[in-house]
């Protein structure tokens, strides 16, 4: 019997690291899946995944989340071909980089829009299948959220994670008289396509807080996704409103 039997779970992004790994992992779990990307191609190497792993999924792509309409279109569209909404997993975001009296204001906005907005719009579109189902968001922060790093300027990607932790308390807030739950889980370094090019070369302050993460590695997708099966799952029925960290203890440290 699988963790997540019965549930219709849609998430944002599955063409890539975390995504992929989800969409595998909660279709194995029993769940099924709708996944959609801005990547056709890669979108359909995930479909091709979990279905050869004998996992039920509806792709679509290309489909931009960070568009408030299209994720509403989306959002209808996969609901009604998974017969409801039981998870919404809101995953996928892009970032932009750079120091703060250099960024391009059309970044500050983009990052915003693409980091933050895009859960926004996929919460509001997805609402109504949360109230009739009892459902639950599980939204993707960072630890990038709730401090500062050296090794990149992150400054509009900082601001828009704290944004989605904080929105994800809200969710819980308003979400709660009608049964649906909000999680974030904040993700300390975790090696995906997006973060490859640091793991294979990691700038100096970057390589020293792997050194003293506690646990002594970096963080894989299916660390990240081993969270949010169980925050998803009935077995975290009376869990909302938490931020939780998944970062090997790195975060701990002073
Ligand atoms: N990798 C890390 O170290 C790390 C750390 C903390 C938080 N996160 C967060 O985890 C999530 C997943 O990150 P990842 O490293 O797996 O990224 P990734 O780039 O490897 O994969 C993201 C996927 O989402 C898709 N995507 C991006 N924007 C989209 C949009 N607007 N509409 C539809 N699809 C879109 C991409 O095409 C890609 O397939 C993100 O929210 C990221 O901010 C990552």
């Amino acid at each position: 019997m699988g963790r997540l039997d019965g549930k219709a779970a849609l998430i944002t992004g599955i063409g890539g690291g975390m995504g992929r790994e989800a969409a595998l992992r909660f279709a194995a779990e029993g769940a099924r899946v709708a996944g959609c990307d801005l990547n056709a191609e890669a979108l359909e190497e995930t479909v091709r995944l979990v279905r050869e792993a004998g996992g039920e999924i509806v792709g679509s792509a290309p489909v931009d989340a960070g568009d408030g309409d299209a994720v509403a279109g989306w959002i209808d569209d996969a609901a009604s071909a998974l017969g409801g909404l039981d998870i919404l997993y809101n995953n996928a975001s892009i970032q932009r980089f750079g120091p703060i009296d250099e960024l391009p204001v059309e970044d500050w906005d983009f990052a915003i829009r693409m980091e933050l907005s895009i859960v926004f719009y996929a919460v509001r579109a997805a609402w109504k299948h949360l109230k009739r189902s009892g459902g639950v968001i599980v939204n993707i922060g960072s630890i990038a959220g709730t401090r500062g790093v050296e090794f990149m300027p992150q400054n509009a990607h900082g601001a828009a994670k704290a944004g989605v932790i904080n929105l994800t308390q809200q969710l819980a807030v308003e979400g709660g008289p009608h049964g649906i739950r909000a999680v974030c889980i904040s993700p300390g370094f975790i090696e995906t396509p997006a973060t490859r090019f640091l793991v294979e070369d990691p700038p100096p302050p970057l390589k020293a807080t792997w050194d003293r993460i506690p646990l002594r590695r970096v963080g894989q997708p299916a660390d990240v996704v081993s969270a949010a099966v169980f925050l998803a799952s009935d077995e975290a029925s009376w869990i909302t409103g938490v931020n939780l960290v998944v970062d090997g203890g790195g975060s701990v440290l002073g």
